[in-house]
């Protein structure tokens, strides 16, 4: 599309909800926008366009938008050419619905027609005609058309919508065939397409180019990630190989795991490439084999648990985190306990724990019951957080002492406040040439993923750093950057790191 000649004073505000997919889809429509002349906004009230990336997984993220929605009922009445839009999940599953829920919005855009944003965007601004841009049902049509319909979209990238400027997204998959009873995301991302070797690693070596030191491949059920090329079938672990040899990436991690997926081959590679991040998210979802069989995940207890047994054999130290839903439909006292007694046996270094919330158009919501009221899913969401929580700190406690190698992500959370506050400072990172006491604290992440937060120059971020631990909470590792002594050899000095 030749770029719109008066888009070079558009002003974009995006706002991105739900999980990392989404993260990078958000970052390759903004660079498509950029391209025909958009400029980012954080005012949502200075914007001519607005995009809610969205995410249908639980009810509370789709109100959280449609509230959002509502509070820009009048604002095309102070601005007649504005285009607001609906991109994502939500758009996906909800579609016309959307237009009967806020009149005011112009655009919904399905995960499968992303690429077509630009063009929609200035179409609908020319002629004020509301349009929708969404993928085949996948109960409509043959697998393939559906595949089809679901277009991957990852050409151009946007540095400014990177977690930081030394770590990115790279997808390696879209979509799930696994139809977990609960989950609308088989709907909403479409049948499960792999991408093609070539692709992925071009993409790497690009973003490597560009700075890049982590990347993060993205899918679904990562590791179902299958592609034939020439006869050849290419695992995760093959693209996890391939990618240890792209020079300028230093660390390579990949979500989510689905437990049936994990083959040996996959965590032998995990144990030998050492770029390869010592961290697996896997969630089990419940300890209760009833309540695995409803959810249709496909393994029983003993199942995960043998895959535990098979990564701590193979990795040692790797670390393990996992997703739990309570208050599934069903779950009785009993079940829930059976999900708490797997969580002291796992360990998980992390859990990311949901309330069960219904989805229309999944198995769940047409074959059971809601059952578990809203009080006991809370109660047993925070039992079981607590659970975790200690675990978390128990295993942190335990690593104080040891020295890791930390990839410094940037300024912590209290030195990015500390300098918001500060008006000397007012937000930008201060490139820190005195002594080690005006440091300010930095973040960052061992090799199995744990945070760690330290004093040092904010040159640092995007290196590799060795930390001392000194100390922890429950989430986070705190420590000291080790100072090498100089050391004379001849007449060289070794740089000391901070
Ligand atoms: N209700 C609650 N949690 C859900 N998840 C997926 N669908 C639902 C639902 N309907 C959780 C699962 C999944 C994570 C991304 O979201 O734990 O792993
Ligand atoms: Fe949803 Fe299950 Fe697919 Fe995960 S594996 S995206 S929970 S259907």
């Amino acid at each position: 599309m030749k770029p719109d000649q008066a888009a070079h004073n558009y002003r974009l505000y995006i706002e991105t909800v739900g999980c990392q997919m989404n993260m990078l889809d958000s970052e390759l429509v903004v660079a498509a926008l950029r391209k025909q002349g958009y400029q980012l906004t954080a005012d949502i009230a200075e914007a001519d366009t607005i995009l809610f990336n969205t995410c249908s997984v639980r009810e509370h993220a789709e109100h959280k938008i449609y509230s959002a929605l509502g509070r820009l009922k009048h604002s095309r009445s102070r601005r007649p050419d504005q285009v607001i839009g609906v991109i994502g999940c939500m758009a996906q599953k909800d579609q016309q619905l959307i237009f009967q829920k806020a009149p005011h919005v112009d655009l919904v855009v399905g995960t499968g027609q992303l690429a077509q944003i630009p063009e929609l965007v200035a179409q609908s601004r020319a002629d004020r005609e509301k349009r929708v841009a969404v993928s085949l049902d996948r109960r409509d049509a043959t697998r393939q058309q559906v595949s089809d319909s679901f277009q991957s979209y990852d050409p151009l990238r946007d540095p400014e919508m990177r977690p930081s400027p030394f770590q990115a997204f790279v997808r390696i998959m879209i979509g799930c065939d696994k139809f977990c009873t609960y989950c609308v995301v088989p709907m909403t991302r479409g049948p499960e397409q792999s991408r093609p070797p070539k692709d992925v690693l071009q993409e790497a070596t690009r973003l490597a180019g560009e700075g890049v030191r982590e990347i993060t491949l993205l899918g679904q059920t990562v590791n179902s990630y299958k592609y034939t090329v020439d006869g050849r079938i290419w695992r995760l672990s093959d693209l996890l190989e391939s990618l240890s040899g792209v020079a300028g990436i230093e660390r390579i991690k990949f979500v989510t795991n689905f437990p049936r997926d994990m083959t040996d081959d996959l965590l032998q590679a995990v144990r030998d490439l050492p770029k390869v991040a010592r961290y697996l998210h896997v969630p089990v979802q419940s300890g209760c084999n009833d309540q695995l069989k409803r959810m249709k995940r496909g393994y029983t207890v003993e199942e995960y648990r043998e895959m535990m047994a098979r990564i701590r054999a193979t990795v040692p130290g790797c670390a393990v985190s996992s997703d739990f839903i309570v208050g599934f439909c069903g779950e009785s006292d009993e079940s829930f306990q059976k999900s708490a007694d797997l969580l002291r046996e796992c360990r998980f270094k992390n859990s990311f724990i949901f309330k069960y919330s219904p989805r229309p158009g999944t198995k769940a919501d047409e074959l059971f019951a809601d059952d578990v009221p809203e009080e006991v899913k809370r109660r047993r969401n925070n039992e079981l957080l607590a659970i975790q929580n200690a675990i978390s700190e128990e295993d942190n406690v335990a690593l104080i002492g040891r020295e890791f190698e930390i990839l410094v992500e940037g300024l912590s959370k209290t030195a990015k406040k500390e300098q918001l506050d500060d008006p000397r400072v007012g937000g930008t990172i201060q490139e820190n040439t005195g002594t080690c006491d005006d440091h300010p604290q930095l973040v960052g992440r061992t090799r199995c993923d744990r945070i760690v937060v330290f004093e040092g120059n904010p040159r640092l971020v995007g290196s590799l750093v060795d930390v001392h631990v000194t100390d922890c909470t429950q989430t986070t590792l705190i420590g000291s950057i080790v100072t090498r002594e100089f050391q004379h050899t001849g007449s060289d000095l070794l740089p000391i790191l901070a």
